[in-house]
């Protein structure tokens, strides 16, 4: 599978950001727990590199926490403030308030010297598609936020969104995509589903998956589909297709000639991997 996906208008987008980012006080990026390294385009890293950032792990509930234990450790070595969050379920968002406000307090000191009526804080969210940015938004701002439209000076599309007195988030829409020249990533992210599936075969995909959790979670696949725990023979794992044919098997999924429906056990497994049933996976390992 050769997955190349970096959109030709991406040189206007960083372009975009590159301003955005000059106005705002913080950055609070988004990126997939499962993937925390992956899922970050680290274009980024450079164009904010002058500016606060909030590193929230989303997803953390589907992700290993082991693992992420080593990576919020790793951001947190970099200077950046770091968080495991669900922003489906809110958990973990609680936190945030309290790191706005130390990211901000020379801000806030500098503007009380100067006489200064206290202003919010401007921070910025991003994040690549799909890594839950538009719930987490909702989750955060909830009824409480106004939408306040567009501002001078601001691209139409951007949208501010006021939190109380004290915060105003800026949403930007599509503008952060994922950037990868390493097939490693482009699988991963095809894994968790960041990529769509149209361009991509589900069976390949499956076997991804297989290939995977043989190597880092054997017993997940016994566990959920009643097929024998794999277990490597002369160091060898079972090969990824006669497992897919055991799930398929054991899940009945037959044609109408009673031939096995790979594709359809293929998809069964995508899914259940990419919504917690098969459960908790991170992708990106440490020392990677
Ligand atoms: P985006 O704006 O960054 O593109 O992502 P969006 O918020 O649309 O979220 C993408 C999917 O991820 C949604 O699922 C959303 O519910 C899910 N999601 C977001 N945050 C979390 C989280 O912390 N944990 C889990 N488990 N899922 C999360 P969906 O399948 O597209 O929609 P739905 O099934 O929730 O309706």
């Amino acid at each position: 599978m050769h997955l190349q996906w970096y959109p030709g208008h991406m040189t206007k987008a960083l372009r975009q950001m590159r301003e955005d980012i000059r106005i705002v006080d913080m950055i609070i990026e988004l990126v997939d727990a499962r993937v925390p390294i992956s899922s970050r385009n680290p274009d980024l890293d450079e164009l904010g590199r002058d500016k606060a950032r909030l590193i929230l792990l989303n997803k953390a509930d589907l992700a290993d926490e082991v693992v992420s234990r080593y990576f919020i450790d790793t951001f947190s070595r970099k200077g950046h403030f770091v968080l495991e969050v669900n922003a489906k379920t809110r958990h973990g968002l609680g936190a945030i308030a309290k790191i706005v406000e130390q990211t901000c307090a020379e801000k806030r000191e500098r503007d009380e010297r100067r006489g200064i009526n206290k202003r919010p804080i401007k921070a910025m969210v991003v994040g690549i598609p799909n890594v839950g940015k538009s719930t987490f938004i909702n989750s955060y701002a909830g009824r409480a936020a106004a939408k306040t439209g567009n501002k001078p000076g601001i691209t139409k599309g951007r949208q501010w969104i006021r939190l109380g007195k004290d915060l105003e988030l800026l949403d930007t829409p599509g503008l952060l995509w994922p950037k990868f020249t390493d097939q490693a990533v482009g699988q991963k992210l095809a894994m968790i589903g960041t990529i769509n599936e149209n361009i991509l075969d589900v069976g390949e995909l499956s076997l991804m998956i297989i290939k995977f959790l043989g190597k880092f979670y054997p017993d997940s696949l016994a566990n959920r589909y009643s097929i024998e725990p794999q277990r490597p023979i002369d160091g060898e794992l079972e090969s990824p297709s006669v497992i897919l044919a055991k799930i398929c098997e054991s899940r009945h999924c037959y044609l109408k000639g009673g031939e096995l429906h790979l594709t359809r056990a293929a998809a069964m497994i995508a899914d259940d991997f990419r919504n917690g049933r098969l459960g908790r996976f991170s992708l990106d390992r440490p020392g990677e």
